[in-house]
């Protein structure tokens, strides 16, 4: 077992995967534009269904013109804090491929291989010194008018990328909630061979 973060693994993961945590207490401080690049560079490295890279990345720096457009797309809940990161973005992904005859088909996983850039993304956040927290809750309609969103893609999660601050910075009900989160038993959902446990 590998112990790191207040967390403790069943096997000898690496530390990295205990390391990266969603908190909410974020210091506000800006981050340059090569920062963001290179985050987002190593989001468009991620795996894909026959290479398809359906992922679309919609940022906003703060202290932008973006910045208040980005935010405003989040639910409330979420500006509280998501407010003091340094960047935040909006994954879409392209819910269909072309063909090589030219046939618009279905891109069955689409926002799978959109979650592997999500991650990408987190990793290299924490690997340049940042926290990445992934946000569902946001008003999807509000994002598809205001950032121009085309017919076939969807608006998938946002997420929130900035330095840790310490968690006396929140407020009361969210310092309750910046803890490390754990984990169900592995057994729960690893099975061999077939599926288990749940009806
Ligand atoms: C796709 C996705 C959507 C999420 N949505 C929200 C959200 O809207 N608000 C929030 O505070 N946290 C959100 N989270 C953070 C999760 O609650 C968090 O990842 C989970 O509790 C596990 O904790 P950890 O990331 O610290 O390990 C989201 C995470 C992901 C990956």
């Amino acid at each position: 077992m590998t112990h790191s973060n207040h967390r403790e693994s069943e096997h000898m993961i690496d530390a990295f995967f205990l390391d990266r945590w969603s908190p909410r207490a974020y210091t506000g401080e800006a981050m340059d534009k090569e920062t963001i690049m290179t985050i987002l560079d190593a989001g468009h490295w991620a795996p894909s269904s026959g290479n398809n890279q359906p992922w679309r990345f919609v940022y906003a720096l703060r202290d932008s013109e973006s910045w208040p457009v980005l935010l405003d797309i989040l639910a409330p809940s979420n500006q509280r804090w998501a407010q003091n990161a340094s960047a935040l973005i909006i994954f879409v992904s392209k819910t269909y491929r072309v063909s090589k005859d030219g046939e618009k088909k279905h891109a069955h996983t689409h926002a799978f291989d959109t979650g592997a850039a999500w991650f990408s993304i987190a990793a290299q956040a924490m690997k340049l010194g940042y926290h990445a927290h992934g946000m569902e809750g946001m008003d999807r309609d509000k994002a598809v008018q205001v950032l121009g969103i085309p017919e076939g893609f969807r608006v998938e999660a946002a997420c929130a990328i900035g330095k840790l601050a310490p968690k006396e910075t929140l407020p009361d009900d969210l310092r309750e909630r910046e803890t490390q989160s754990q984990r169900k038993a592995l057994a729960e959902v690893a099975f061999e061979g077939s599926f288990a446990g749940e009806e």
